[in-house]
């Protein structure tokens, strides 16, 4: 058996600072074997920087899966072909930096994972996921059978159409984006592992990690605000996957949702 923790959307320094706390309890606690973070909110809410992604790489992240938002540090653009354990999703147009999969060795065998944005209310609007999955996937098959999906995208029924539409070929596909934890964990007839949105592991006295003022104020008065990502405690949301690592099938999935303290900042913050 081989286990997985995927931890949701990463909000700022409240979020990666209680992450990288966290990650050394939660891998005991789960005997884990692999952890994928989604880290495309981890710079102050807006992006990924390098130093973010080797911190959490350091704390024990084997991969880091993003989003929309992945290029919004600037930097990021030319950090990306350097470090292929920072994902982008798949279905960009050839050409874009990055890559948006990866195989990894691990004890007991490949894990692959790959990062895929849907297309229903998001921008940009990529290319289809459906089509670009079915590549990735049939590729990464003749590689490894425990293969991990992000689904990252605003609306429930698309990412469960991608989980169904890649049940029996992948171990879990999971969603992110909206940083609200569904509680639909199951799996599916064919084996793949399923949750249509892990959460995120930001402030939870907030709106989506965002401090509340500013965004109720920009709902009432529709002109434009900054909107500074919350502090005090944190939840910690995402999901433990364990895995017949020979068949791929998963064999059981149970949501993280967890509330920990304000953990002091890793310096320097960004
Ligand atoms: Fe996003």
């Amino acid at each position: 058996m081989l286990t997985i923790l995927f931890l949701g959307d990463v909000v700022g320094e409240p979020g990666r600072s209680a992450v990288i706390a966290q990650l050394p309890r939660l891998k005991e606690l789960h005997a884990l074997d692999f952890i994928i973070v989604n880290g495309e909110n981890a710079a102050a809410g807006r992006g990924i920087t390098p130093k973010i992604t080797i911190d959490l790489l350091r704390a024990g992240a084997s991969v880091i899966t993003t989003g929309d938002h992945i290029w919004d540090q600037k930097e990021i653009l030319s950090f990306i072909d350097t470090e292929p354990r920072l994902l982008r999703p798949v279905n960009y147009p050839d050409g874009a930096p990055g890559s948006g999969s990866i195989v990894l060795e691990t004890a007991k065998g490949p894990v692959g994972v790959i990062n895929v944005q849907a297309r229903t209310f998001m921008q940009p609007i990529l290319e289809n996921p459906f089509q670009a999955l079915e590549v990735a996937v049939e590729k990464m098959r003749a590689q490894t059978s425990v293969i991990f999906v992000d689904a990252h995208g605003e609306n429930t029924s698309e990412r469960i159409a991608i989980g169904l539409c890649l049940d029996g070929k992948v171990s879990a596909v999971i969603g992110t984006h909206t940083h609200v934890q569904t509680a639909d964990e199951q799996i599916f007839p064919g084996g793949t592992a399923f949750l249509c949105d892990a959460g995120m592991c930001g402030p939870a006295h907030s709106i989506l990690g965002r401090a509340i003022d500013p965004i109720v104020d920009r709902f009432i008065s529709n002109l434009p605000a900054l909107f500074p990502v919350a502090r005090g405690e944190v939840r910690l949301c995402g999901a433990v996957i364990s895995i017949d690592e020979t068949t791929g099938r998963a064999l059981s999935i149970s949501r993280i949702n967890e509330l920990i303290p304000e953990t002091p900042a890793t310096p320097p913050a960004v």
